[in-house]
Order: structure tokens, then sequence, then C-alpha cells
């Protein structure tokens, strides 16, 4: 068995990238090494026969899959880039698009006078991911990560195509932004909770249904929980909706209930896993005061109590959770937060990290923050003890 590396560059939030990566790796046993992991991406040893479309499709947040080409230190790039093969089309006109992390840029004389040798007119052009996920040119795009002494050069293979999530979530039928999360987190989320296909997920605080969707289109069986009925009402439309353009074969159901009386709905250990982004609190256009804040956080703080007890009857052994928790920053800049650790203490849950057994470990909760957003996340991933 033939084992290549590949590099995984990530978009807005590397760690939480990271930790999904790993949880899809876990999830579907595939067999890897983390090489590094570093800044904004990692270097992950892998077998070839494993499917880099459906990987590059299924994340959230990896936005290019790229071969290693070479890896070598500062003395021998030029001895290593005079023997490349940088390009393996038949075109002698190309363009192509170079990033750097930790090198300096000036490492381009490197491939242009590679291509100069192999008499290819290469045009270096900054192109968006997205672009050269779109286009139908031949459009090359290369990574050089410095690490340590160390310089791996890498010709990313596939692209993240965000086209695909826009024109889901514009599409469906019942779109409502201040309750809904992003499609992109949903599928972070999801994954992040490390569990094979076809399994059966709950989401008790479900709103109109993102992370329902993403889920159902993941392959995994899901059912959506919300006190609003009306939003469940929307959760449906948008699920059938789903279902029929995508021609998924999982199931799904939703119903109005509470998330504080999940053991009334469903039987004890039913679900596999619990993916979630729940009751935030009122929707702030303002920092508030630190009563407000203080107040959200109590408010808070008891319903999740309440939906952990619940969850815990719900999920079976080992069961995970994958949630984003709320933490508010008041006017006066002091920060409110949910005490997490005694409410896993008192509901038997405890953290679940997939990044220990790596070489390089990130800490969980992963803090989250859109730019837009006055509320600053944590994303905890759990355990049933
Ligand atoms: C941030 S939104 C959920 C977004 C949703 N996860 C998605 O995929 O778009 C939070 C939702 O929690 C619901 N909610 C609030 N309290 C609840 C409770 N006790 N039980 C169930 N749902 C609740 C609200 O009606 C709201 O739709």
């Amino acid at each position: 068995m033939v084992v290549l590396e590949y590099l995984f560059l990530f978009g807005r939030n590397p760690k939480l990238s990271y930790i999904e990566l790993l949880s899809y790796f876990l999830s579907r046993n595939v067999n890897f090494a983390v090489v590094c992991f570093c800044e904004k991406a990692a270097i992950i040893k892998l077998q070839t026969d494993i499917d880099l479309d459906e990987i590059i499709n299924n994340l959230g947040g990896t936005i290019k899959i790229a071969e290693i080409l070479f890896c070598c230190n500062e003395a021998s790039l030029e001895k290593n880039f005079n023997v490349a093969c940088l390009y393996t089309g038949t075109s002698n006109k190309i363009v192509y698009s170079l990033e750097t992390i930790g090198a300096s840029s000036s490492i381009i004389s490197y491939f242009q006078e590679n291509f100069k040798k192999n008499e290819i007119k290469a045009v270096h052009k900054e192109i968006a991911p997205h672009t050269i996920a779109k286009s139908n040119k031949e459009l090359l795009s290369f990574v050089v990560l410095k690490v340590g002494p160390l310089f791996y050069v890498a010709r990313a293979v596939k692209f993240f195509d965000p086209h695909t999530f826009r024109e889901r979530d514009i599409s469906r039928p019942n779109i409502q932004p201040e309750i809904m999360s992003s499609i992109r987190l949903s599928r972070i989320l999801i994954n992040l909770a490390g569990v094979k296909p076809k399994a059966r997920m709950l989401d008790p605080f479900c709103g109109i249904g993102t992370i329902l969707q993403e889920a159902l289109l993941l392959g995994y069986d899901v059912t959506g929980v919300d006190l609003n009925r009306k939003r469940t009402q929307k959760a449906s439309e948008n699920l059938n909706w789903v279902e029929k353009t995508y021609c998924v074969d999982s199931k799904w159901s939703v119903r109005q209930g509470d998330a504080t009386k999940l053991s009334q709905y469903f039987p004890d250990d039913y679900f596999d896993f619990i993916t979630t982004e729940p009751e935030l609190g009122p929707l702030l256009k303002k920092a508030p005061t630190d009563r407000e804040a203080e107040k959200t956080i109590n408010d808070l703080q008891k319903l999740y109590k309440k939906f952990f007890t619940e969850a815990s009857r719900v999920l079976k052994a080992k069961g995970r959770i994958s949630i984003v928790i709320p933490r508010i920053r008041a006017k006066s800049t002091k920060t409110y937060r949910i005490d997490m650790d005694y409410i896993l203490r008192e509901t038997g849950f405890k953290s679940y990290n997939p990044t220990l057994k790596s070489n390089f470990e990130v800490k969980l909760p992963v803090f989250y923050k859109e730019q837009w957003h006055k509320i600053e996340r944590l994303i905890y991933i759990l355990e049933k003890a």
C-alpha cells in the first residue's frame, strides 16, 4: 500500500478545521498520521486509496488539499526545484497561484526558473480557491509551507467550492438569518462529533433545520426538536426539499417539543450523537450591560443544565455532543460565561478531544466568532461518561 503526504489548507478557523479533519478521519476509519499542524495548514500522511473528492465535499473547514511534491531544507531548495515536475499537463501556457505560509514570497523565483527551463509560459496570478474550483480552464495552485528548517512544496489537487453551500442556502424554501446556523459551521459541528454515517443524530434546538439538512446530506438519520412550531414546520419544508433535490435516502423527522423534556419523546439510549447550536439568548445589536449579560448567562445556564440532563438519557453510552456555547462580552468589557465544568460534572459528560492521540494536540473548547456576530462562541465536543 502506497502512503502519500497531503497538505490540508484551512479556512477561517484553522484549529476548528484541524479538529474537524481528524474527527472525520477517525469516524471513517481512515489510516492517517499527522506530520505537522501549524498556523493554517496540516500535513497528513494518508493511503492513496482515499477519496479526496468525498473528503473536500464533506468537510466544512478545509479549502484546499495539496499533494506534497517535495520537502527539503533551504540549502537543497534549488536542487529540488531543478528536478521537480511542477506541471504534468501538455500546454505550454499556464496560469498559477502561489500561497506561502511561513516562507518568504521570494520563493516564487524558483517556480519561475523551473517553468522557464521547461519552456512553459507561466503567468502568476492570485486566484481564490473557489474560482479554481469553478473554472474549466487549467489553473494551477501551489502552496509552500515552511515549518522549522523544512520547506514543503505542494500542488493543490482539490478545492472547496463555496458556491454549492451558497446555492443551497439561498434555494431552500425557508431561511431565517437571525436564528439559523451557517451551513459551513453546521458541517464542521457535525463532523466534529466524529460519528460514522448512518448513525442517528438529534438536534434538539433545530430552528429551521440547517444542521439537520447538512447531517442528512452527510448520510445520517436525523431528528429535530424545536420549541417553536412555525420553525419546525419550516425545518420540515427544508428537509423535504433537500431530500428531493439531492436524492438522499437517510431518514428524517422533526417535532415541536422542549429540549429539556427529551426523555418524554424518545426512549433511553436512542441517539448516537447530538449536534446543535442551541438557544443563545436575545439577539444582540450592541454590547449588553453587565446586568443584561449576567441575566442571559444565568437563564442559559439553567436551560443547558436541564438539556444536558435529558441528553444523557436519550444518548447511547459514549454518545457524543458537539455544541456551541455562548460567551458574552458586556459593554464594560467584562466577559460572562456558562459554567460548563459544573454542568458536565452534574450531568455526566466529559470532554472528548480527537487530537489527543496525534502529535499535535489542540485544546478544546475552541473559540469561534463570526465578525458580524456580537456573541462569542466556544465549541465543545463532549462524550457521555
Ligand atoms: C440558534 S437557533 C437554532 C439554529 C439551528 N440549530 C439551525 O440549524 O439553523 C436556536 C433555536 O432554539 C429554539 N429553542 C429555544 N429554547 C428551546 C427549548 N427549550 N427547546 C427546544 N428548542 C428551543 C429556538 O426556537 C431556536 O429556533
